[in-house]
């Protein structure tokens, strides 16, 4: 059928529909106001866009008042500004920044300062260039505040520790990759640069030499968002307890997220994060964490039942209602929404061997038994998406500090984004051989040594799970460059 015709046809018989649908709303409901106020899929669609883009700013930019912790508290702004600009110490340089991990979006400098950079005629050893940054709001997921020129206090978001860069201007400065671990963050070393550090001994119960050996503990790429909670460090053998920065992409059809079971979602983990963590001013509700006996810090705390609070101390009083704003809750919907939406990142050719990896797919669907726990292109249980430790044949000391003693599967979406330190939670497993020939001991599988091969490719080969949205938000190439 020509095109044109075609064309004709099917609006005559949207048109019939149209007709149809408008007889309807007329018979059924004696008005047609019942169809035409809400344009149904429009109004999700547009609802969704909102989402979205309000999601992404809350992800990038939102610190949800923890400045009153990290800046107020803590002080780090004037480590980073040093003696010279009325901080302490020598100050925090651009290149020692970037040296723990700190990130530079370079869309947000101007294009003369950038020249200036390329040309060598800015100081990257002069932390009064980090405070500039700051102000232009350039150093991915930490935020300035300032009165005039002068560094009041500076905060921290989500970006933070989930996103990037590409390097497309030098190291570390490029187009930010949301969603991305960055795995280069040295969480720990920041914290330790505090210049008080007084509050968080308290809470913890620990003398300022043992806080800093634990936070240098880390390393880069790693957090222990659970340390405040338990007070737990080290796992028995001496190695630190903190776990992987994971990705914040492609979340749509994932129940449990975390690395340990019976947490929650991403609204639930978000809520969280945004006040036991990130200490925004929020409201947060989880009578678990009244356990005493599995997390003596939060229980004395009240990390339970916070509300938004000032004070002294990085711990809100416990019980106390402070009726001050809530900078969290409202913001969850949209932060969720941003998560679901923002897709995996397809694996760039060349990062794996696509022959080896569809005969791996094989394996990893057929005698591997990958699938039967990583299933389809979701990469993890539909429903209950956690195991038993003894399921993977590793110990329980990670599990057993989350809610039900289990390990989340995880989907196995662009493994390319988060290899650099290592495998499973605690990057235990240097690389993917290192994965495969665990499960073979592990499952008794009995793989060839050209069987693992394959097998290595095909995690690395996965698809994004959820389709990118570029047509609807027409956002993708600024986000995602190198997106198809
Ligand atoms: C200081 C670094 C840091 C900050 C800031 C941070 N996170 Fe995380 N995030 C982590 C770590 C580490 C984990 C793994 C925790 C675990 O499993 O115990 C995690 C887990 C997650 C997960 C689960 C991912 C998965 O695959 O299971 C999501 C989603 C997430 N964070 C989103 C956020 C959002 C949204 C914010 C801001 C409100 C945020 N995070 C702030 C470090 C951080
Ligand atoms: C019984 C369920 C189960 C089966 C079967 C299973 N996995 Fe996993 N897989 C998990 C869990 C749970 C984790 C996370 C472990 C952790 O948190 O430390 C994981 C982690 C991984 C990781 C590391 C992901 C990361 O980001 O660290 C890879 C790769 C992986 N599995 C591949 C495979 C392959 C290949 C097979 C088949 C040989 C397989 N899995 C079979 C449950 C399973």
């Amino acid at each position: 059928m020509p095109v044109l015709k075609k064309l004709f046809v099917s609006s005559f018989a949207l048109a019939g529909v149209a007709a149809l649908l408008l007889l309807g709303g007329v018979v059924f409901n004696g008005t047609v106001s019942a169809f035409s106020g809400q344009s149904g899929g429009d109004a999700g669609r547009a609802n969704a866009n909102r989402l979205y883009i309000e999601g992404r700013h809350v992800f990038r930019y939102d610190t949800f008042g923890d400045e009153a912790v990290w800046g107020g508290v803590l002080g780090l702004q004037k480590a980073i500004e040093g003696s010279k600009l009325g901080g302490v110490g020598p100050g925090i340089s651009p290149k020692q920044a970037l040296a723990v991990g700190l990130k530079v979006d370079a869309n947000a400098i101007p294009p003369q300062i950038a020249e200036a950079i390329k040309h060598g005629q800015v100081n990257l050893d002069d932390p009064a260039v980090t405070v500039q940054l700051l102000k232009l709001n350039a150093v991915v997921g930490v935020r300035g505040f300032f009165n005039g020129n002068q560094l009041k206090s500076v905060g921290i978001t989500c970006a933070v520790c989930h996103s990037t860069v590409d390097d497309s201007f030098a190291p570390g400065i490029g187009n930010r990759l949301d969603g991305w671990p960055n795995q280069d963050l040295n969480v720990g070393a920041i914290v330790a640069s505090a210049p008080n550090l007084a509050p968080l001994e308290q809470s913890l119960h620990v003398d300022e030499a043992t806080l800093k050996h634990v936070l240098l503990s880390w390393g880069p790429g790693k957090f222990d968002p659970l340390l405040e909670l338990d007070g737990k460090a080290f796992q028995p053998d001496g190695r630190s307890a903190a776990t992987r920065i994971p990705s914040a992409f492609g979340k749509a059809g994932q129940n449990l997220d975390d690395w340990e079971g019976g947490w929650g979602s991403v609204p639930y983990w978000n809520a969280f994060v945004a006040n036991l963590d990130m200490h925004g001013q929020g409201t947060f509700h989880d009578p678990r964490l009244d356990n005493s006996a599995k997390y003596p810090h939060a229980a004395a705390a009240g990390f339970g039942h916070t509300h938004p609070y000032v004070g002294e101390g990085v711990l809100p009083v416990p019980g106390q209602d402070t009726g001050l704003p809530d900078q969290v809750t409202e913001k969850l919907a949209l932060l969720q929404a941003y998560q679901i939406d923002l897709p995996a990142p397809k694996p760039p050719a060349g990062s794996f061997d696509p022959a080896a990896a569809a005969r791996g797919a094989k394996i990893f669907n057929g005698v591997g038994t990958c699938s039967s726990c990583h299933v389809g292109s979701l990469g993890t249980a539909p429903g209950y998406t956690a195991v038993a430790p003894s399921q993977i044949c590793i110990d329980s000391f990670q599990a057993d500090r989350g809610p039900d003693g289990t390990y989340v599967i995880p989907p196995l979406q662009a493994l390319f984004t988060h290899s650099k330190r290592g495998f499973y939670h605690d990057g235990r497993f240097k690389t993917l051989l290192d994965v495969v020939n665990h499960y073979d001991s592990c499952f008794k599988l009995g793989l060839s040594a050209q069987q693992k091969s394959h097998l290595v490719e095909a995690p690395k080969s996965r698809a994004p799970t959820s389709r990118p949205r570029s047509s609807r938000h027409g956002l993708a190439s600024r986000c995602w460059p190198g997106w198809p």
